[in-house]
């Protein structure tokens, strides 16, 4: 049974902070991020650290009792990554091979989170993507991704790199993710309108959470897809959060959009499904449908906006 320390570097951000709660409930965990982490999972020790700091990584490695380390810091919008793809490169790509390279030379269990958008320029097989098909990135974020994965595997043979969907659900209060950011943009009276020919494998963050942290506890090693086990819109899935939330389905939220009618200013797959099937197969922790999971864990629930 697994009893040294789980550290969580970038704890602070969406999935960060539900990594932290899921470790915390196996065994010590540490918080290393920039900005304190949310109510929720606060509990859990903080390093104050930022990634432009060699050397607090170095010593927070050092720790004794330190088991194992999973990376969720990285710049994640792709709009960002765009802008300043010196600032992407240095957080997915060079960030993610010297905390491989560091947890290699002591001996530490590694878990470094990649993306769906590492794919995206190929039309995706039925059934989606599997970690054995050839990546084909669009964009800045998804080129540093496939950059951050082939850095981290050559740099500890034995970490684990998780490609993640879209991640949805419960953000502990900040409008995050891709159901909490819709609920909080019609609380702020937007009209967000969702693609409805944009298509992912949608997984639950705490669902996510648990797996990455059973990844980092266990054995694995190599490439794993983490993603939900159906594929949907974005519009089915905003669909199936505010159905959730106890919205009205005739209130006539959420829109539905298309990609024809949207300029983005950062280059979006229409469709990067991931088949997870050996993950569904191999781990204990459970990968629900959407449906499945936000029955399960409601989001907050806003009212409509006036019309
Ligand atoms: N969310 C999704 O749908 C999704 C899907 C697939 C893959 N992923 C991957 O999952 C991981 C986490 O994503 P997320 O959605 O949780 O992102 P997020 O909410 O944007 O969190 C990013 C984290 O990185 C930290 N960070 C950014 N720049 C930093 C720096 N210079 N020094 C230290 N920390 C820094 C942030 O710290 P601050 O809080 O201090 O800014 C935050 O903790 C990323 O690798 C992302 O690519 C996410």
């Amino acid at each position: 049974m697994a009893t040294g320390e789980l550290m969580v570097l970038g704890g602070s951000g969406f999935l960060g902070a539900q990594v932290l709660c899921a470790a915390s409930q196996r065994v010590p965990a540490v918080c290393a991020s920039r900005k304190r982490p949310p109510a929720g999972a606060a509990h859990c020790e903080r390093l104050a650290w930022s990634a432009s700091q060699t050397r607090g990584l170095e010593e927070f490695l050092e720790r004794p009792g330190l088991q194992a380390v999973i990376l969720c810091a990285g710049l994640t919008r792709g709009a960002d990554c765009e802008a300043r793809p010196a600032e992407a490169r240095a957080l997915n790509q060079d960030l993610p091979e010297r905390v491989a390279a560091g947890c290699a030379r002591r001996g530490l269990r590694f878990v470094h989170i990649s993306s769906d958008l590492v794919f995206g320029n190929a039309v995706a097989p039925p059934g989606g993507f599997r970690p054995q098909d050839p990546p084909q990135p669009r964009g800045v974020y998804g080129e540093t991704k496939r950059a951050g994965e082939l850095a981290v595997l050559g740099a500890h043979p034995r970490a684990v790199v998780a490609r993640l969907p879209l991640l949805f659900g419960d953000s502990l209060g900040r409008g995050l993710g891709a159901s909490d950011s819709l609920l909080a943009s019609l609380e702020r009276g937007e009209s967000p309108g969702l693609f409805q020919d944009e298509f992912r494998t949608p997984l639950d963050v705490v669902e996510a959470a648990a797996a990455l942290v059973e990844l980092a506890l266990g054995e694995a090693r190599g490439l794993w897809h983490i993603a939900g086990p159906v594929r949907l819109s974005r519009f089915a899935l905003g669909e199936l959060a505010l159905e959730a939330a106890g919205w009205d389905p005739a209130s006539g939220w959420p829109k539905s959009t298309s990609r024809a009618q949207h300029a983005s200013s950062s280059p979006r797959p229409a469709d990067a499904c991931l088949d997870a099937s050996r993950a569904r197969a191999e781990l204990v922790s459970p990968l629900s449908s959407p449906r499945q999971a936000l029955r399960a864990r409601p989001p907050g629930t806003a009212k409509p906006p006036r019309a």
